[in-house]
């Protein structure tokens, strides 16, 4: 048996994130987002300049592997130009699908099964939009529908109420109600989440690991995008306050406080650290430990602070240690019940913004947070960092990362990324 070795990543790059609305279209609703997953794993190899005939698996995380998600991964190590040996795999652990791809390739890479990894993820939410569930929604009309992309087997319902497994924002307000957070903490949540992402956005923060990539506007105009589009720098708590709630007509969750849909791709290179040494590249953070569990549906926004739990107990370490947190806002009250249970400072959590403004391209989302987390490490030099993600039907996943004092080498992460068309 082989001995246990480091897994580091090297690079993340991500595309802008266009807003998916059927009322006000955003710049990447006529892109497939296969392609937006071929800019970013391009992206990857050009600034790392590794070999592509040297990387061992590209995976990539969508729940909804429908159509241009279909086989996607395998897809993409085609058309982006890998040989044929270069293989492929797609995976679906729900909202926590691409950081589920971030363990995989993490535990290849410390079993020696492989060197070198690319996992990434991807979401069109303009192609396949999320239903809305309230408590009056007529769920069986709704499977009707929904049909093609989901079956469950009824035997589920038997075990669970179906709006539980269903209704993610329903789950959301139980679990405010649960762990006793108010409207009003959630209203502020939302606008920290804006200011905090615009802000990052006009210094620059995030152009480290976004690739400008052309999209069109709703007028025809083409153009080349830098920046997330739902980000609302004007964002006020009383504008906040006046929308009213999504999902049920007493309830605490407005459109501010959960978070956006858009559609947009991102993706990382990991790989042990002797082969990152031996390239001459300095890794961005080595994986101490990873986590994953299931949990009850109905308290699914729960499950990022369930497991991240199990990851800091794998590693031994106190919540106190951690220097930067990166939590799915899939709802405001996610980090705002991690920040309680773990009675932690908020001033290490999200710190520029989340899904709340940024949004939550499903598939995306897991390897965007680590990425993300992983970026701003390198920025603040901190030591220890931890992701997580809730997902639906009750899932949650963790990783949590060390930023060292590497060797010398050459930082593919502070290489400037070109523009890129689908
Ligand atoms: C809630 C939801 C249905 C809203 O969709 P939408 O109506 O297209 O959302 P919009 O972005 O247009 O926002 C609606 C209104 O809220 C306002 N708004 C939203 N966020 C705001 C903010 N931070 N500050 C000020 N206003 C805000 C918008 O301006 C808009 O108002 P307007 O109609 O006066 O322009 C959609 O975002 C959603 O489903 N989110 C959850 C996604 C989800 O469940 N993901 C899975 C989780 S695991």
């Amino acid at each position: 048996m082989a001995e246990i070795r480091e897994a580091v990543m090297v690079d993340f790059v991500r595309t802008p994130f266009g807003r998916a609305s059927k009322k006000k279209p955003g710049f990447f609703a006529d892109v497939r987002s296969d392609d937006l997953g071929i800019i970013a794993v391009q992206a990857l190899m050009k600034r790392t300049r590794v070999d592509p005939a040297s990387v061992e698996d590209i995976i990539m995380g969508t729940p909804t592997q429908l159509g241009e998600q279909a086989n996607v991964a395998r897809d993409i190590s085609l058309a982006a130009g890998f040989p044929f040996e270069v293989a492929g795999i797609s995976v679906d652990r729900a909202c926590c699908s691409s950081m589920a791809g971030a363990h995989i390739a993490a535990m290849a890479i410390q079993s020696g099964a492989a060197n070198i990894i690319i996992s990434g993820g991807l979401e069109s939410l303009s192609h396949f939009p999320n239903p809305v569930i309230t408590p009056d929604t007529d769920l069986f009309e709704l499977a009707k529908d929904y049909s093609a992309r989901w079956q469950a087997n009824p035997k589920i319902f038997d075990i669970i109420d179906p709006s539980a497994i269903m209704g993610l924002g329903l789950s959301a307000e139980y679990v405010a109600d649960m762990f006793d957070i108010s409207k009003e903490e959630l209203d502020q949540w939302a606008l920290r989440s804006n200011l905090r992402a615009a802000a990052a956005q006009s210094e620059g923060r995030f152009k480290n690991a976004m690739i400008p990539v052309q999209g069109k506007l709703p007028d025809g105009t083409v153009a080349v995008f830098d920046y997330d589009q739902s980000v609302r720098a004007d964002s006020t708590i009383e504008k906040i306050r006046s929308l009213p709630p999504v999902y049920k007509p007493d309830g605490k969750i407005n459109a501010a406080s959960c978070s956006k849909e858009v559609d947009g791709a991102a993706a990382a290179m990991f790989m042990s650290k002797e082969e990152a040494r031996e390239l001459g590249l300095t890794p961005m953070v080595t994986v101490r430990s990873i986590a994953w569990a299931g949990i009850d549906p109905k308290i699914a926004p729960y499950g990022a602070c369930s497991v991240a739990k199990k990851a800091l107990e794998r590693a031994g370490m106190p919540a106190q240690d951690i220097d930067l947190w990166e939590i799915n806002e899939a709802f405001a009250v996610v980090p705002l019940v991690l920040i309680k249970e773990f009675g932690i400072d908020p001033e290490k959590v999200n710190v520029n913004g989340g899904a709340c403004c940024i949004g939550h391209p499903v598939g995306a989302s897991g390897i965007w947070l680590l990425g993300t987390m992983a970026h701003e490490m390198n920025r603040r030099n901190s030591r220890y960092g931890l992701a997580s993600i809730p997902g639906g039907v009750g899932q949650g996943t963790a990783i949590l990362v060390e930023r060292e004092e590497y060797w010398d080498g050459r930082c593919a992460f502070l290489e400037k990324l070109e523009p890129a068309s689908p």
